[in-house]
């Protein structure tokens, strides 16, 4: 039985109340932003300068091939965007599209004929970080730091923190975004039909329609989509030519995971600084009026396990939209993706892929294997923990957590205590208090939690 204090706190913030309020005040001295980072790009720069790493060139993608090698970033991870949204936008059209790469955490960059590749790297707490790297050929190829992509990369878009997008416009046959029409900030929530606008995408998904492939016809009717044309192409041949490319798909699977991730370091950012900044205030308050240091406030605590809570339900993808048909990727990409584990004593990972019904077999984000999400505040790590066990060891399902019916709980909870050894130990923890909550008690789950 969870306390009083805490299911008032349950039911704030929404998610539409989060990613609607304010930007945060990245320059605040709590957050730090402005100091140097430590994400994996500022990582590889060090072991350029010092000359352990060189980079190599080639004359038609610069730095590129490279710069993924380095960054451990696969190729089948490409994803291509043509509508005109991004930096570096008078290059980008339905013919050139910009290219995306990924991995856990690092985004990247590529448009044709750009000067530059664009970066945004996670630092474990400070989240995005934005550089460039020059495509001319130099003897000191170096990633710039610009902390001026922030007037797009932080904003509501973004959760109000340094992070990433992916937008779904209604593009004209230049790529031009017709916002008149409206757009979405697209997420592992949104309805595939609501996805891809101003995307290629490739690869099978049945029935279901996205508004990927194609750019409008009718300027006075813009959200008349020829969805039909754009569905179900395994490959991009006829429409665009990418030999220019590293690779020749777009894939929807990659998209996907894409959509996931990007919205979870969001989170993951926006719950840290919240938190930060939510302690440091009231650190000040509680100095000022002479009160013990680590009394928090009823607002303290809302800020630091509302945002805690929502961030809990994207772990566990309870507000994914259901595929209504089976999805298939055009690339290599579903098996590499599975292939980077860590798999349990069983074999069984949650990197695993359903794609028939949902996205993942066993719906609990890869993320948790971030050195982003291991260095969220400890009280914000605690709670999640905590609610990660609760709801997934629940003999009855909270309200909050129905979609999780069907999915094999149990096993999350085995592959999460093999792979990730402090949840194992908070788990012996937290169990060892239950028994003896019980034992004192007399009634089952009185245990403090
Ligand atoms: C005009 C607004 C705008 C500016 C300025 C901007 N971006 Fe972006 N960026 C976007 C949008 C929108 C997306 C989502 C994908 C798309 O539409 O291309 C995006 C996506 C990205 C991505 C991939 C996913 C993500 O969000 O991390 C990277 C990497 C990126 N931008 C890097 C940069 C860098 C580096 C700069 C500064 C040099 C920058 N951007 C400046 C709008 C912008």
């Amino acid at each position: 039985m969870r306390s009083v204090v805490l299911t008032a706190l349950l039911a704030v913030p929404t998610l539409a109340q989060f990613s609607g309020s304010f930007v945060l005040p990245v320059e605040d001295e709590a957050l730090g932003y402005n100091q140097p980072a430590h994400d994996p790009v500022a990582r590889l720069q060090t072991k350029l300068d010092s000359g352990d790493i060189k980079l190599n060139y080639d004359s038609a993608q610069g730095y590129l091939l490279s710069v993924l090698k380095q960054l451990n970033i696969p190729v089948e991870s490409q994803v291509l965007v043509f509508s005109k949204t991004s930096f570096q936008q008078s290059l980008i059209a339905p013919w050139a599209p910009r290219a995306l790469y990924f991995n856990d955490d690092v985004y990247l960059g590529f448009v044709q004929n750009g000067e530059v590749l664009e970066v945004a790297s996670v630092d474990p707490v400070k989240g995005a970080i934005f550089y460039t790297m020059d495509q001319r050929k130099s003897d000191k190829p170096k990633f710039v730091r610009h902390d001026e992509c922030l007037q797009c990369h932080a904003s509501p878009r973004t959760l109000g923190i340094p992070g990433h997008m992916v937008r779904s416009v209604y593009p004209d046959a230049e790529g031009f975004p017709q916002l008149q029409a409206g757009s979405f900030t697209t997420t592992h929530a949104s309805p595939m039909k609501e996805r891809w606008g101003g995307w290629f995408v490739t690869g099978t998904h049945g029935s279901q329609r996205h508004m990927g492939n194609v750019w409008i016809k009718d300027k006075n009717n813009p959200e008349k989509l020829d969805v039909e044309s754009g569905a179900n192409r395994m490959s991009l041949k006829g429409l665009v030519d990418l030999s220019p490319y590293a690779s020749q798909h777009s894939d929807i699977v990659a998209l996907m995971v894409l959509e996931h991730q990007y919205h979870v370091h969001n989170l993951i950012t926006r719950v840290a600084y919240e938190t930060r900044l939510a302690l440091s205030q009231q650190e000040g308050i509680n100095k000022a009026l002479g009160r013990p240091l680590d009394e928090w406030s009823d607002s303290t605590k809302r800020r630091i396990f509302g945002g805690s809570e929502l961030l809990v339900k994207n772990l566990l993808f309870t507000d994914e939209a259901l595929l209504e048909a089976p999805v298939k990727g055009s690339s290599e990409f579903t098996r590499r993706f599975a292939d980077r584990g860590p798999r349990d004593s069983k074999g069984r990972s949650v990197r695993d892929f359903d794609l028939t019904r949902r996205l993942f077999k066993y719906p609990l984000s890869f993320i948790v294997y971030t050195e982003a999400f291991d260095s969220l505040p400890l009280q914000v790590k605690e709670y999640v923990y905590r609610r990660l066990h609760e709801v997934l060891t629940a003999q009855t399902l909270e309200k909050d957590y129905t979609s999780l019916a069907n999915v094999d709980r149990p096993a999350i909870v085995e592959i999460l205590r093999d792979t990730k050894p402090d949840f194992d130990t908070f788990v012996r923890a937290r169990e060892a208090k239950l028994s003896l909550g019980k034992a004192s008690s007399g009634v089952p789950g009185t245990g403090r939690n």
